[in-house]
This record gives structure tokens, C-alpha cells and sequence, in this order.
């Protein structure tokens, strides 16, 4: 199973999904993130994003930002976006529908937060990042029930 996770800078919410997803699945997955902008690509994620993660254990500190491509459709089994209008960018670049399957909304899964979007803790505070946190470690949960069983 190869997973990608998908925010719009690759700097704040998918890196942590990233880092989340990787304590939670086995070996032979594949996990990765994107970015639906590339304004960020080369870079490390947001200071406050790879604290958060450290203060869970997880180290995020050596990914780099990316944008997504258009081979991300072949490679991955699944691009979960963080937000509508990730989503929106994302489900635009398909080119058929194999691939507009691929394309989910990344709290979909979650009963009770369906249709529910990963707020941008870019402009927020630490407290923003460790909410968005838990809110990512509760997607993951729900996404690798939903696989596994
Ligand atoms: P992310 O957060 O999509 O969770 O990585 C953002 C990062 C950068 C910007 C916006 C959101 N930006 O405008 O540069």
C-alpha cells in the first residue's frame, strides 16, 4: 500500500500525516507527502511542525517539501488531502477515474468529522499545531482501520 498525503505547502500538515502514518502502518507501506504549491520544495517543515512531532517522539526533521506530479497518480494507491480545496487542486489533475479514486478528503474516513477539513496551523500558534496533531493522529487511526480490516 503506497499512501500520500497532501497540503497545500508541504511544510506544516502533511509532513506531520507523513511522520504520524509511518509509526502506524507496516514495513512494506509506502508513505509520503506533497504540497499543491511549490513555493516551499527543498525545504524542511515549519519549525513549529517538526517541535510538535518531537514532543510525540516522531522525527520529521529530515523530510523535504514537494510538490505534487503527475506520476504521484501512478505510484501512490492514495492521495488524502488536508482540505476542499487541496482536494479541489488534486482531484483537477487526474486524468481519469482510477485516478479520481485515488483522491480523498483525509478526515473522510473519520465518522464524526466527515467532510471535515485539516485547519492550517501556518498562521497559528503551538497550540494550532499540537490540535492539528491530534486531529492528524485520529485520521491516521481511522485511515489504517479502514485499510487493514
Ligand atoms: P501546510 O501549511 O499546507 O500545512 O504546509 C502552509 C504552509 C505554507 C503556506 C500556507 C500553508 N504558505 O502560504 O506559504
Amino acid at each position: 500500500m503506497k499512501i500520500l498525503m497532501v497540503c497545500l505547502g508541504n511544510i506544516c500538515r502533511s509532513p506531520l500525516a507523513e511522520g504520524i502514518m509511518k509509526t502506524k502502518v507496516p514495513e512494506n507501506f509506502v508513505i509520503d507527502s506533497a504540497g499543491t504549491i511549490s513555493m516551499h520544495e527543498g525545504e524542511h517543515p515549519d519549525k513549529r511542525a517538526i517541535q510538535t512531532a518531537a514532543n510525540h517522539g516522531i522525527d520529521i526533521s529530515r523530510q523535504r517539501s514537494r510538490p505534487v506530479t503527475r506520476a504521484d497518480f501512478e505510484t501512490f494507491d492514495k492521495m488524502y488531502c488536508m482540505d476542499i480545496d487541496v482536494y479541489a487542486d488534486v482531484v483537477s489533475k487526474a486524468e481519469n477515474a482510477t485516478e479520481r479514486r485515488k483522491v480523498a478528503l483525509f478526515l473522510e474516513t473519520v465518522g464524526d468529522h466527515k467532510n471535515a477539513e485539516v485547519p492550517d496551523p501556518y498562521w497559528g500558534d503551538m497550540k494550532d499545531f499540537e490540535d492539528v496533531f491530534q486531529l492528524l493522529e485520529k485520521g491516521c487511526n481511522a485511515i489504517i482501520e479502514q485499510i487493514l480490516k
